[in-house]
């Protein structure tokens, strides 16, 4: 059997949690390759509704097995307590396994990226604060430390001496704040080395032998295309790729055992915190769908700025994602409008822009091209079929197809399992 990545294609929340759970109910593994507890994924199921940070979504399911991959930073007290919350609600974690090679996040990571978003002043990037930039800083600096460096304590505390060191020189000389201890910071990582001992693995070879034997691996993505380090909105971006370059480093498995790559997007677009958003909407149709779909962050709680479908930056995720199908969500939100708009060209200084910029100035001063597609002011909740959803609903999904060159192969009309129309199978040929 095939790996399959679900990748967000906007800037992030696109429901990446919920069609990820849906698909695993066929699936054997389910693993993050990127980004942190800066995700929040939200899941409804028959057990509950959860928000998930860490975790993988395929934890539901009794017959997967969960990985926190390579590509991922992991702060143990997180990871720690999100295990508990799940235990609470009799949810298994046994099968819940962590890469050896993912880096840790550190008490002093989390200090860093609160202190450096308010020395950005006025240019914050709006982190999620949970220290996701710093602890990726250190791991392309080569000073970070690993969740398989937990595993020997007397290599680690060597290890953690001069880094220390070195960030409480930050901390006090630059920050002026008080130094971490060093018998503390030691003391509480090998606490939580000690109870995530039994789940440290070498994930690649156990997702590399899930593959030799058949079985189905997902790949859950976090953030999103436009959040890439790369590809996205730079500086106002994640510090990792969750696009599919990440797939492959954040897992290690091999280009050739993806088979298909699923991109998810909102029928609308949101973004939570700083940087660009050509389509974003300061009118009453945000305070609309904001207010309907309840877009507060499943992490910070912060309000999503909302706005239009983006179909240029959408076009673009798809291309350097190489989307086999797109998973399209919250078409229900719609719902009650009387009109929607695509954003199908920007404007820059009078001229046509039909490829996303890398200038964050030049996108900064576009302007967005809209087509206004008539609404169906129906529910759309109860469709199991695309027959089912109403003419101009339907035509709304086949524009975006167009616009993307991108077959849709889930449309979701509410945060349930069930509430989902499958246009083609993810599986199969
Ligand atoms: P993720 O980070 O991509 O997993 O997305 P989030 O969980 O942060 O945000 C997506 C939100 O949309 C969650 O509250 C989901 O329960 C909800 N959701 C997902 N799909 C649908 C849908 O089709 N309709 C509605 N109304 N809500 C949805
Ligand atoms: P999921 O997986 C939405 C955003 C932050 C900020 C930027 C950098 O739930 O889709 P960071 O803490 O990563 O350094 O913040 O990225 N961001 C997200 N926005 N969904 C997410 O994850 C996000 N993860 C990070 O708001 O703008
Ligand atoms: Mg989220």
């Amino acid at each position: 059997m095939p790996a399959i990545a679900v990748i967000g294609g906007q800037w992030g929340d696109e429901g990446k949690g919920k069609i990820v759970e849906m698909v695993a109910a066929e699936a054997q593994w389910v693993a993050r390759y990127s980004g942190g507890n800066n995700a929040g994924h939200t899941v409804l199921n028959p057990q509950g509704l959860f928000k998930l940070h860490l975790i993988p979504v395929g934890i539901f399911h009794p017959q997967v097995s969960c990985v926190i991959g390579n590509g991922t930073v992991v702060d143990p007290a997180a990871l720690l307590e999100e295990i508990e919350e799940l235990e609470s609600h009799g949810v298994s974690t046994e099968r819940l396994y962590l890469s050896d090679r993912a880096h840790l996040v550190m008490p002093y990571h989390i200090l860093l990226d609160g202190l450096e978003e308010a020395a950005r002043g006025g240019g914050a990037i709006g982190t999620t604060g949970r220290g996701i930039g710093p602890a990726y800083m250190d791991k392309v600096a080569r000073t970070g430390l690993r969740v398989g460096d937990l595993l020997d304590q007397a290599s680690f505390a060597r290890r953690l001496g001069p880094i220390l060191e070195a960030k409480n020189i930050l901390l006090t000389r630059v920050y002026g704040r008080p130094p971490l201890s060093f018998t503390e910071v030691y003391e509480t990582c090998c606490r939580y080395g000690e109870r995530l001992a039994p789940r440290i693995r070498e994930t690649d070879r156990l997702l590399q032998g899930a593959l030799e034997r058949g079985e189905l691996v997902l790949l859950e993505g976090a953030q999103g295309a436009m959040l890439d380090i790369d590809f996205g909105t730079y500086p106002y971006v994640t510090s990792s790729s969750p696009s599919v370059g990440g797939v492959l480093t954040g897992s290690g498995i091999g280009p050739g055992q993806l088979k298909h790559i699923v991109g998810v997007f909102k029928a609308y677009t949101t973004r939570v915190g700083g940087g660009p958003m050509p389509t974003e909407l300061l009118d009453e149709t945000c305070d609309l769908i904001r207010e309907r779909a309840q877009e507060y962050g499943t992490t910070t709680g912060r309000p999503r700025r909302c706005g239009w479908f983006d179909a240029v930056a959408a076009r673009y995720a798809a291309r350097i994602n190489g989307f086999t199908s797109l998973a399209l969500t919250r078409l229900d939100v719609l719902d009650v409008l009387p009109s929607v708009k695509v954003c199908v060209e920007y404007r820059a200084a009078g001229k046509p822009l039909t490829h996303f910029p890398a200038s964050l100035a030049t996108l900064e001063g576009c302007q967005p091209v809209y087509e206004e597609l008539p609404g169906w002011e129906t529910s759309t909740q109860g469709a199991r079929r695309f027959q089912e959803l109403p003419r101009e609903a339907q035509a709304y999904v086949r524009r975006l197809e167009t616009l993307l060159g991108c077959p849709a192969s889930l449309v979701s009309v509410g945060a349930g399992r069930e509430e989902t129309i499958r246009l083609r199978p993810l599986l199969g040929p």
